[in-house]
């Protein structure tokens, strides 16, 4: 097939690991015969610099007419000073409502060879695989904030439509896993967590009756990820409790480099990145781990692609490498010599071959 994939490296390590992920995606074209024309363009910090915008019209022009967005990472401490009124963040909160990628997908699974670079115990790692499903364009990050000398505020807005999608989302992915859904709100607390949980609720009893629902609060959720954490299949929650969850959730995989994420809305084009940040104390340096980027770009092939083969086998490859021993910085043993991110890459690919 023929696509057109936007690369957008951003900032810090995002560079690094974007670069790894396009040579995975270049080298599937050439093993399966397919085309994919590469599109470079700015977000971040590396836009401001350029253009004064983090997210300049060309790169919104350009994603809203690729098949699938490809990003690396945005922000570092150049751009960090809290009063500037442009930051590289504000690029990707607007990127991800431009292309309306609502529902954003973290798969959380633990390579075997990979439980002793996890802090938890491996008995407790035995088993996990679950999928966070994070509303991602809606909730605290995107209400009106307001700011003056001594008070400032964020506020935190749902709509029913946009909790009725997301959980259909979630509710979809988990009849295709193991029928299990658990949503996580504070409702004891806050109104829209009241509204999440009433519409999730409807929602699943009429439309989903053979989903086993849980619903946690937040900060027993926090708890139950890292007591229990092979009992959760697919986890439903709003924006920002759904970013801090898949922070944590990520030491299971042993690092953060390690996790994918889609982001999508109703349409097959698709956001694809890591979810680590822009790590900017490694940035360039060549240590930096390029998993998670590339489980990103498998992800683009199956999201956005329809490619299921493709992505199936960079996921083989990527499990190949590891278990053959290469291990960048983060994941490597004390007794291992890590490698770097692109001879991590260089055996991936040589897996895929
Ligand atoms: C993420 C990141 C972003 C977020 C930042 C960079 C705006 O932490 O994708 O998880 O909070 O969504
Ligand atoms: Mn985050």
């Amino acid at each position: 097939m023929e696509a057109v994939i936007v690369l957008l490296p951003g900032d810090g390590i995002g560079p690094d690991v974007t670069e790894c992920a396009r040579r995975v995606l270049a080298a599937v074209a050439r093993k399966f015969e397919h085309q994919f024309e590469f599109s470079e363009q700015l977000i971040g910090g590396a836009a401001i610099d350029t253009t004064g915008e983090p997210l300049p019209q060309a790169t919104i022009d350009a994603c809203e007419t690729a098949h699938a967005v490809l990003l690396g990472a945005v922000g570092g401490p150049k751009w960090s000073d809290p009063n500037a009124a442009v930051r590289p963040e504000q690029g990707l909160l607007k990127l991800r409502s431009a292309l309306g990628v609502y529902a954003n997908i973290r798969p959380v699974s633990v390579h075997d060879e990979l439980a002793g670079a996890s802090p938890l115990k491996a008995e407790i790692l035995d088993g996990v695989d679950l999928l966070v499903v994070r509303e991602l364009t809606g909730g605290i990050y995107f209400g009106e904030k307001t700011r003056s000398e001594s008070k400032a505020s964020d506020l935190c807005i749902y709509h029913t439509h946009e909790i009725e999608r997301i959980v259909r989302v979630a509710a979809r992915l988990a009849a295709d896993r193991r029928g299990r859904l658990c949503s996580v709100d504070k409702a004891n607390v806050l109104e829209t967590s009241r509204l999440w949980r009433d519409v999730t609720d409807r929602i699943m009893a009429a439309e989903f009756p053979d989903i086993e629902v849980e619903t946690l609060l937040v900060d027993a959720a926090a708890m139950h990820l890292l007591r229990r954490p092979a009992d959760f299949d697919v986890i439903v929650t709003e924006n920002m409790f759904g970013d801090i969850l898949t922070d944590e959730a990520s030491m299971l995989a042993g690092s953060l480099g390690m996790l994918p994420s889609a982001s999508l809305g109703d349409t097959a084009r698709g956001l694809y990145e890591p979810i680590h940040g822009s790590a900017p104390d490694i940035a360039g340096r060549g240590i930096a781990n390029p998993c998670g980027a590339i489980a990103s770009a498998a992800m683009l092939l199956r999201h956005s692609l329809a490619l299921e083969s493709e992505a199936a086998a960079v996921e083989s490859a990527v499990s190949a490498a590891i278990s053959g021993g290469a291990r960048t910085a983060d994941i490597a043993r004390p007794d291992q010599a890590p490698v770097s991110t692109s001879e991590m890459t260089d055996e991936i690919i040589r897996c895929l071959n």
